[in-house]
């Protein structure tokens, strides 16, 4: 390649880079199919991510998987599995914004909810669906009756924040785990499908 061909493509490649804005889901699988999926989650330690994929994985793959900081349009989907870690009884105040911002679109597209939680290792039940689901993921986007599961998930200290790591370490009894089943997302991953 001549040299001026050669800076005019880098220059070309580092501009598209920095001013697209299209949001590129996780494409990892060869499978295609006739109906469009796509899982949204939000984040702070991936936990939830992890579960995303692995939903989509219980799909045999074919669903896109988007973080919900890529700001996705999700109008080009027929079929939409939503869901967040949870924060102080919450999910992130961007998913939530996203949530509201996108109810038009969402509403005939959600067919699941999922939650990833810590709930001080201990097995989870209908107190944290009701309190993470019903009250609050499905009354933000006004959708209800559609499968819903609330996962456990993980502590790793090392990729919090440091003033959030900090507060967590000096709290009683708060140690490292990994409660995140990818069985259990699959099957739900299947659960969802087989519903529509
Ligand atoms: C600052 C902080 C607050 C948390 N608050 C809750 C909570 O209110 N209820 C709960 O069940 N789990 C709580 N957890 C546990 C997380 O939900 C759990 O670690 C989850 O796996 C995090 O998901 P992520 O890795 O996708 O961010 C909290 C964790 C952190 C770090």
């Amino acid at each position: 390649m001549e040299k001026r061909t050669f800076i005019k493509t880098g220059l070309l490649g580092i501009s598209a880079f920095l001013f697209s804005k299209k949001a590129f889901s996780l494409e990892y699988y060869p499978n295609r199919s006739d109906k469009k999926w796509a899982v949204l989650y939000a984040t702070w330690c991936g936990s939830a991510r992890d579960a995303g994929v692995w939903i989509s994985e219980g799909m045999d793959g074919i669903a896109n998987v988007f973080d919900v900081r890529e700001n996705p349009d999700l109008s080009q989907y027929d079929h939409v599995v939503i869901g967040g870690a949870i924060r102080a009884g919450t999910t992130s105040q961007q998913l939530q914004e996203y949530l509201m911002k996108n109810r038009e679109v969402l509403k005939t597209r959600i067919r699941g909810y999922f939650v990833v939680c810590g709930n001080m290792m201990r097995p989870v039940g209908p107190e944290q669906t009701s309190g993470f689901i019903d009250n609050h993921l499905a009354q933000i986007c006004g959708v209800n009756n559609v499968p819903s599961k609330v996962f456990l998930g993980r502590v790793t200290f090392g990729l919090m924040e440091p003033d959030v790591r900090k507060q967590m370490q000096e709290m009683p009894g708060i140690k490292e785990y990994d409660n995140l089943s990818r069985a259990e997302c699959m099957a739900f991953g299947r659960e969802v499908m087989a519903k529509v």
